[in-house]
């Protein structure tokens, strides 16, 4: 087995409350275990632009409590080419790196995977790190936690204000291709109907629903809607129900970017700790090409091949189903 002595870390894509707690986790771990540590700016970017620095165990001290990432992020276009790819790899080899710790999603691990797959000396470990939650090999994403609160902590704001004007809300969520936030979000704030990307609501079946909340002498209604829903936008999906129900008024909130800020879940803080203390035990295990996890409440080992393939309609269709019978 090939020793490694020198370890990278860094964040890529979306950043995710828990990168931080994880991070340190990587750092400490590594250093506590006779490995040199070094910390890649911006993700891949960082790579390419040999934007790197050594860490020791204070470069991490009192960032638990932080959301973001100390070590920045970004979507790293380049990093997608074989010129990108190249210049990333001869500098690794310049540093002496000889594994990573990658923190993010599913473009993330794409990109890992690819990347070691051409330079299979660079042992490359992932950790799930996105506010989506979609990665098939861990029951739970960092961040995906801190979100959902942040999400219905404002939805809770929301409904105060929607009951007391008897108004009906739609409310856009992160999650391009994932519901899992609206979906936790809704059964937490008992919204009367949840539109995710990975089921078809048919916006007939929408209004049927609400005027049955009408019927049910409901004073207001929350519509949650994943960003990547199929039907056409939240305002576009607002304006076919005002058409058909006169009797609310209707309004449209868009959640944003204030989802992926905040500190960390105290579930998110120790999730972040577990995981990035098992990426730097399995690299020195021998493990490369893989994720480190959570599952059953244990940290379990997936090749970054599953992480990315074995993905489809994880959500819990028994929460859609008691959400909607909860909200009648
Ligand atoms: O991947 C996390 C996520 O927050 C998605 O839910 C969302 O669609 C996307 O990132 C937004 O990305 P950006 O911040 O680059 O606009």
């Amino acid at each position: 087995m090939q020793k490694i002595s020198k370890l990278g870390v860094l964040t890529s894509g979306g950043d995710a409350p828990g990168m931080n707690p994880c991070i340190r986790a990587v750092v400490r771990t590594g250093i506590y275990s006779g490995l040199n540590v070094v910390g890649i700016r911006k993700g891949y970017q960082g790579l390419i632009e040999n934007d790197m620095y050594d860490m020791n165990p204070r470069s991490v001290s009192n960032i638990l409590n932080l959301g973001g990432t100390i070590l920045k992020t970004a979507r790293c276009l380049p990093f997608r080419t074989d010129e990108g790819m190249e210049t990333a790899y001869q500098n690794l080899k310049e540093q002496g790196i000889d594994a990573l710790v990658v923190i993010g999603g599913d473009g993330t691990f794409t990109g890992a995977l690819r990347f070691s797959k051409k330079y299979p000396d660079i042992k490359v470990m992932g950790v799930p790190g996105t506010i989506d939650n979609d990665l098939y090999g861990s029951t739970y994403t960092l961040g995906f936690d801190t979100a959902t609160n942040t999400v219905v902590e404002a939805i809770d704001k929301i409904r105060d204000t929607a009951d007391a004007h008897d108004r009906l809300f739609f409310i856009e969520v992160m999650g391009r291709d994932s519901g899992a936030i609206a979906l936790r979000a809704g059964v937490c704030c008992g919204a009367e109907a949840i539109l995710l990307p990975e089921k078809a609501t048919a916006i007939d079946d929408l209004i049927e629903n609400l005027r049955a909340g009408q019927h049910n002498k409901k004073s207001s209604s929350i519509v949650i809607v994943a960003e990547g829903d199929k039907n056409g936008g939240v305002y576009d999906i607002a304006r076919r129900v005002q058409n058909e129900i006169k009797v609310y008024d209707i309004k449209v909130t868009i959640l944003g970017h204030l989802q992926r800020g905040g500190s960390p879940s105290a579930f998110d803080r120790v999730l972040g700790s577990r995981l990035g203390y098992a990426a730097v035990k399995a690299l020195l295990n021998g493990h490369t090409q893989k994720m480190v996890g959570l599952q059953a409440n244990n940290i379990k080992i997936t090749t970054l091949e599953e992480a990315l393939t074995q993905h489809e309609f994880k959500l819990e269709q028994d929460l859609m189903e008691m959400a909607d019978i909860l909200s009648i």
